[in-house]
């Protein structure tokens, strides 16, 4: 099973255990390989077919277990402290493309930050942040000819309550707390790239889980995962704005690389076009391809995220970019009803829930 496989299936591993083999096939060295894990039911055909291609892999013994219809996801903002499930995929320690790749003080760092977000549970203050100066100089001059005026407007709110500029450094708790009073979003400190779940189900409580290492020196334009510029730079000042917030679908080429047309000329809005000197300089260059955003197009839309996007998906403007009516059409094996009251979701699976909870938005109304 490789690497690559298990997060591509999002496949959670619960045990993992190896024993000298009790039937050995080749050689004494022979282990006989214990795992328990979770893969959803539609994936499991092509897990079995990948372990089975490997030649030095028998598997000599399969139990399955019925899942429930229901899978675990966070049903209250405290559970989140279970979602910090990582992507490996940029990191310094493992990939040899990194900027940081074997700067030992750097991966020391990295750890410290790490194990910061780890340790980080719900109510924590947070606090510590970097800025690289020259990200935020050579960007915030970008900003007024490239970045949306909802950007905009939010930015100098940012630079007048939360300590954004040059010769500072912003802390997150003071960021969180800007954000919560503007838009109800909130912070939490998160180690590295999370996988899709952990941080989707983030967004259902609005708590965005943002990183708080910086981009190494070598490479301060660009950083191949998100680090604290592209989340302050990219997706803070967006977060802050009312009508944005209320969507954080469609990620890629939206909230992360989206452009939009305002007073007839193209701007940025997507936070990875945000934080990067260079491919906001590309995007508004004509260079790349230009499409009409279409979110049943933009969704199945493959992405690039080794180099400038090909292609960028351009909205009429930045309420067309929501989308609301595309994430109506998806297709669920169930129903959910927040309760803004207790911050908590409940599955509506019977009659009596669905009826409750229609008496108590009636009520709200009142
Ligand atoms: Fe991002």
């Amino acid at each position: 099973m490789s690497i690559w496989l298990l997060q591509m299936l999002e496949i959670q591993i619960h045990h993992f255990e190896t024993r000298g083999a009790q039937k050995s096939k080749n050689s004494a060295d022979d282990l006989d390989i214990f795992v328990e894990c979770e893969v959803h039911s539609t994936d499991v055909t092509q897990l079995l077919f990948s372990v089975s291609f490997k030649n030095y892999l028998i598997l000599s013994h399969l139990t399955l277990v019925a899942v429930s219809p229901v899978p675990w996801f966070p049903r209250k903002i405290q559970d989140l402290d279970k979602c910090h499930h990582l992507i490996t995929k940029y990191d310094p320690s493992l990939d040899h493309g990194h900027p940081g790749f074997a700067d030992l003080e750097y991966m020391k760092r990295r750890a410290f930050f790490a194990d910061l977000a780890f340790n980080y549970r719900v109510g924590h203050a947070i606090w510590l942040l970097l800025f690289r100066r020259e990200v935020y100089r050579k960007l915030s001059n970008l900003y007024p000819t490239h970045a949306c005026t909802q950007y905009l407007d939010a930015f100098q709110q940012l630079e007048k309550y939360c300590g954004y500029q040059e010769d500072n450094i912003p802390q997150l708790q003071d960021v969180s707390r800007f954000l919560k009073e503007r838009t109800g979003f909130q912070l939490r400190p998160a180690a590295g790239l999370l996988s899709a779940r952990d941080f989707l189900a983030s967004l259902a409580f609005r708590v965005f889980q943002s990183t708080q290492y910086i981009r190494h020196f070598s490479s301060p334009m660009h950083s191949p995962e998100p680090d604290c510029c592209h989340e302050l730079l990219g997706h803070v000042p967006m977060l802050a704005d009312k009508e944005f917030a209320q969507f954080s679908q469609l990620y890629w080429f939206t909230v992360e690389f989206g452009l939009c047309k305002q007073n007839g000329s193209i701007k940025a809005y997507g936070a990875g076009l945000l934080s990067s000197y260079g491919e906001l300089m590309y995007a508004l260059s004509n260079k790349p391809e230009y499409k009409p955003f279409d979110p049943e197009v933009t969704a199945v839309h493959p992405y690039q995220d080794q180099a400038f996007q090909p292609v960028y998906f351009v909205a009429e403007n930045v309420e067309d970019a929501k989308a609301k009516n595309y994430m109506m059409k998806i297709k669920k094996p169930f129903s959910l009803h927040y309760d803004p009251f207790t911050c908590s979701i409940e599955v509506m699976n019977t009659p009596q829930k669905v009826k409750s909870s229609m008496s108590h938005l009636a009520l709200r109304y009142l």
